[in-house]
């Protein structure tokens, strides 16, 4: 098949066809306007592909996610978050000394301007977390100008990787009224975040291995996910040339919305909900069936995972371990559980294909270590942070990149003729 066949008003057209390593087959479009005068309509993209992609697979149906070629199962549970982080931008795994380099770098580049600080005096205490980040992601582009020297653009990369974990320790810290920790070179990316979180100077904070092991699989899990919202995002914004700190903010601020990042503190905020409600789970099933209630199941329903989200398998597993490690029971994990089994075997949820995604546990795992729930959102980006910055890589070094600037169909009025303010 090398070429499809597009029929339209009585004329045929031959569009060419593409096909990705993993035998996807993409009809490619870009002369369909200009051969035939007509565009495509696909609103939500379900059907379009933006881009070639070497970074990350999916196959939904099968459940399948591989980084690189990677499966996210067993980076998971072999890898770390900064050999993730160094798979996803440079492409391939780590010798020892790459990695040993790049945690090197990592850790040493991991302080924020001091002047940054005063930014946060700036907040009330009740503001976002994901709104800071964002605009502290933003700001740094005022520190660390854009360049297209490659040794400077990879500074800068390590620059915003190693500073995010701060940058969101100190915003937790504001809106607490506690004293910044600054970061200390001697531990893990996951350690160092966990210490400036939960220390405080008055007296020794030891990281518990545990939570540290915990947070750096979830920051793998949540590495990279290919062409999603707030990674097409980034695309859309950097495709304009805008700087790195730009567009990383402009997909932080995509991945704030419920249905996208935030549905890891929505679920928590749901299971509370149930919980109060005398832990009725039933009747939130049938809620989120009732075509007149908004209300959905939030953790649930995947645009590309029709069968299972493989992250979700493993944080179930993982929170299961944890919790029980930890001493905890959580009354949200067994409303989780009913929940979820409730649902599998409704047909509601079972024709549309619905099924826990990533978020649906990952928010008990989350409050287990001891993380606020406004802060769910954070950990997401922060796990995220190599793979939009890969994103951003590839697509600049694409040589077929324009400025994304989709078409429309225009369904308003026609040419209307102007009449005067005092006519109308
Ligand atoms: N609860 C109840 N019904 C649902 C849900 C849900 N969570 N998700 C989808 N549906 C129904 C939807 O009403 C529609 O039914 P019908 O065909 O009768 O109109 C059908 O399933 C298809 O849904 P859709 O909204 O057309 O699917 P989508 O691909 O546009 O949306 C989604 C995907 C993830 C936004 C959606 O499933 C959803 O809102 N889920 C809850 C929010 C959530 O958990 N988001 C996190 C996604 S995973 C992490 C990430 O990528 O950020």
């Amino acid at each position: 098949m090398d070429n499809a066949v597009l029929s339209l008003d009585n004329q045929e057209y031959e569009l060419p066809v593409t096909r990705g390593s993993e035998g996807e087959v993409g009809i490619d479009i870009r002369k369909l306007r200009a051969s035939t005068g007509a565009v495509t309509f696909d609103p939500g993209y379900g059907n379009t592909g933006s881009c070639e992609s070497a970074i990350t697979f999916i196959d939904g149906e099968a459940g399948i996610l591989r980084y690189r070629g990677y499966p996210i199962e067993d980076l998971a549970r072999h890898s770390s978050f900064v050999e993730v982080c160094f798979l996803l931008i440079y492409g391939k795994l780590p010798t020892e000394v790459e990695l040993d380099v790049m945690k090197h770098n990592l850790t040493h580049h991991s302080l924020l301007h001091e002047d940054m600080k005063k930014f946060f005096e700036g907040y009330p205490p009740s503001a976002h977390p994901m709104s800071v980040l964002s605009a502290m992601v933003s700001s740094l582009a005022a520190y660390y100008p854009d360049t297209e020297d490659k040794a400077d653009l990879d500074l800068n990369i390590i620059r915003l990787i190693a500073k995010l974990k701060t940058i969101a320790a100190f915003s937790y810290k504001k809106s607490i009224g506690h004293p910044y920790m600054y970061p200390r070179n001697e531990l893990s990316y996951a350690e160092d975040f966990l210490q400036m979180m939960f220390a405080v100077p008055a007296e020794e904070y030891v990281v518990p291995t545990l939570l540290a092991e915990t947070l750096d699989m979830l920051l793998i899990l949540h590495a990279d996910h290919e062409q999603n919202c707030s990674t097409s995002t980034v695309r859309m914004v950097g495709s304009s040339g805008a700087n790195l700190f730009a567009a990383i903010s402009a997909g932080i601020g995509a991945l704030s919305g419920p249905l996208h990042g935030k549905a890891n503190q929505e679920v928590i905020l749901m299971l509370e909900r149930i919980l109060a409600d005398d832990g009725n789970y039933g009747k939130y099933i049938e809620k989120a069936k009732d075509r007149d209630d908004p209300f959905r199941l939030m953790g649930f329903g995947h645009r590309v995972y029709k069968n299972f989200d493989p992250r979700a398998r493993v944080i179930k597993k993982t929170a299961d371990r944890v919790l029980t490690e930890l001493g905890i029971r959580d009354p949200l994990l067994d409303i989780a559980k009913h929940l979820e089994s409730a649902a599998l075997e409704d047909e509601y949820f079972i024709d549309r294909k619905l099924y826990p995604n990533v978020d649906f546990y990952s928010g008990i795992l989350y409050r287990a270590m001891g993380i606020p729930t406004d802060m769910f959102t954070v950990m997401f980006a922060m796990g995220r942070m190599p793979g939009w910055i890969a994103q951003w890589v590839e697509m600049r070094n694409d040589p077929s990149n324009r400025i994304h600037r989709p078409r429309q169909i225009y369904t308003g009025p026609t040419a209307l003729e102007y009449a005067a303010v005092e006519e109308r």
